[in-house]
This record gives structure tokens, C-alpha cells and sequence, in this order.
């Protein structure tokens, strides 16, 4: 049997306003099990395509189904932002909170969770991302590799079994980078990455796609 389809976006138009059209008749499924990669030049609408599942723009034709569901307006996106795990490419757009544990916790209270339960969240999310003893830190003064850890670290508190991370390895350490790819190989994930990293494309993806004049494309990564 076909894997469960998650994401399904048909015959998708999207222009900025004012501004010329961007993606032309996007057709993108991604399934359970797939990892998919983006790659491309800036500006091709990498990140404008992670707006549109997420339901942060309108398509201007076309339709966005997620879960098998059609997602129109805002309130149909609201289980998607729940489900799916999404890194911004710029961690300042993720982070919100006056302390790193609130952070962390912001979602495991929406979803009940307390007290216990919550501290060992806080505790093993930051240690995945390798910030361990970061608890009481201010997120607005941590550094850029930092803050892009803590916006990871929020994602995996929610333990989503699908991800839309956008650039995850920007400005991070190689071992960090380690860090996240092995992240990724946990079993039953679902993603798309974005990412001009080729060889962390080539360790975590198995498919690519680039944009060509805003034509989704399949792109070749070099494998030995
Ligand atoms: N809110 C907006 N209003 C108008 N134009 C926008 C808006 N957001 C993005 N754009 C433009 O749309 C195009 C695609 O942007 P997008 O952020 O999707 O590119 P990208 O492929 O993610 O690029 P990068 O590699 O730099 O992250 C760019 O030319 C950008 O300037
Ligand atoms: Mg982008």
C-alpha cells in the first residue's frame, strides 16, 4: 500500500501583491516516510512554498490539503500548526518568550501538559539541540547558532512527526549540524528542508526539488 499522503498541494498560483507571479501551478505531495530536500537561488519561493502549507499566505488558485483535509481559511490551519513542526528561517520570527524554559514550554502547557513532565521536556529538548544549562537564559541574547538551536529545541518539545524546516543548519557548528541531521534520521519522520547545505541534503533527504523561473523542479545532488 501507497504511504498516507500528509502534504497536497495542487495546481497551486502564488504571487506577492503587487508583484508577479512567484510559483506556477505547484504540484508537491509529500507522504509519510519522505524527506524531502529544497534547494535553490535566493528568492526562488523556498520559503514562500513553507507559507503556503502553513497557511501564513493564500494560494491565489489551487488547493493546499493537508491531512487529507482541504485547508482554506485561517481557522483550517489551526490542527496543521499543531501537527507540523516549522522552523523559520529567521529564529527572531520563532522566539517570543522572556526566558529559554518558557520557550520550550509554550506548547507542552497548551497541550495540558504540567509540572514534571514539562521540566523533563525542557531538559531533553534542549539537551537534543546540545543547549544543556540554557534553562534560565534570555533568548533575545543568545547568539545566532544559539537562537537557531532554540527555535529546534521548541519544535522537538512538541515531538511532530512531520517538519518543515527552513535553512536548519544556518550559521550552525559542524557538530550541531551533526546534531540535527542525526535528528533526522529518527524512524517515521516526515519533512521538507530547506537548506543550501548539499551535503547535509545528501545525508538527511531523499528527493530535492529546486524552483526553476517558479516551476518546481527536481534537483540532481551529486551521490557517489
Ligand atoms: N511579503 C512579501 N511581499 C512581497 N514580496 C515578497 C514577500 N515575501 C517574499 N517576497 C519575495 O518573494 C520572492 C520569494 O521569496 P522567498 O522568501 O520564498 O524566497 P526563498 O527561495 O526562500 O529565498 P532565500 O534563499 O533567500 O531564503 C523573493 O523575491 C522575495 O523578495
Ligand atoms: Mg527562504
Amino acid at each position: 500500500m501507497e504511504n498516507r499522503i500528509i502534504i497536497d498541494l495542487k495546481n497551486v498560483n502564488f504571487g506577492y501583491r503587487e508583484r508577479p507571479a512567484l510559483l506556477k501551478d505547484l504540484n508537491f505531495v509529500l507522504r509519510q516516510g519522505d524527506r524531502v530536500g529544497m534547494i535553490g537561488p535566493n528568492g526562488c519561493g523556498k520559503t514562500t512554498m513553507l507559507y503556503l502549507i502553513m497557511g501564513l499566505i493564500k494560494p491565489n488558485d489551487g488547493s493546499v490539503e493537508i491531512f487529507g483535509r482541504r485547508r482554506v481559511q485561517e481557522h483550517d490551519f489551526v490542527d496543521v500548526r499543531e501537527r507540523i513542526g516549522f522552523l523559520f528561517q529567521n529564529s527572531d520570527d520563532q522566539l517570543f518568550c522572556p526566558s529559554v524554559r518558557e520557550e520550550i514550554a509554550f506548547g507542552p502547557l497548551n497541550f495540558g501538559k504540567r509540572g514534571k513532565e514539562v521540566e523533563a521536556i525542557i531538559k531533553r529538548s534542549l539537551a537534543r539541540v546540545g543547549l544543556d544549562g540554557f534553562k534560565n537564559r534570555v533568548p533575545y541574547h543568545l547568539s545566532g547558532g544559539e537562537k537557531r538551536r532554540l527555535a529546534m529545541a521548541t519544535i522537538l518539545a512538541m515531538r511532530p512527526r512531520v517538519l518543515l524546516l527552513d535553512e536548519p543548519t544556518l550559521g550552525l557548528d559542524l557538530p550541531t549540524v551533526q546534531r540535527i541531521a542525526e535528528i533526522l534520521e529518527e524512524p517515521g519522520l516526515s519533512y521538507v528542508v530547506v537548506s543550501q547545505n548539499i551535503d547535509f541534503l545528501k545525508r538527511t533527504t531523499t528527493q530535492v526539488y529546486t524552483f526553476e523561473d517558479g516551476v518546481l523542479t527536481p534537483f540532481r545532488v551529486p551521490r557517489k
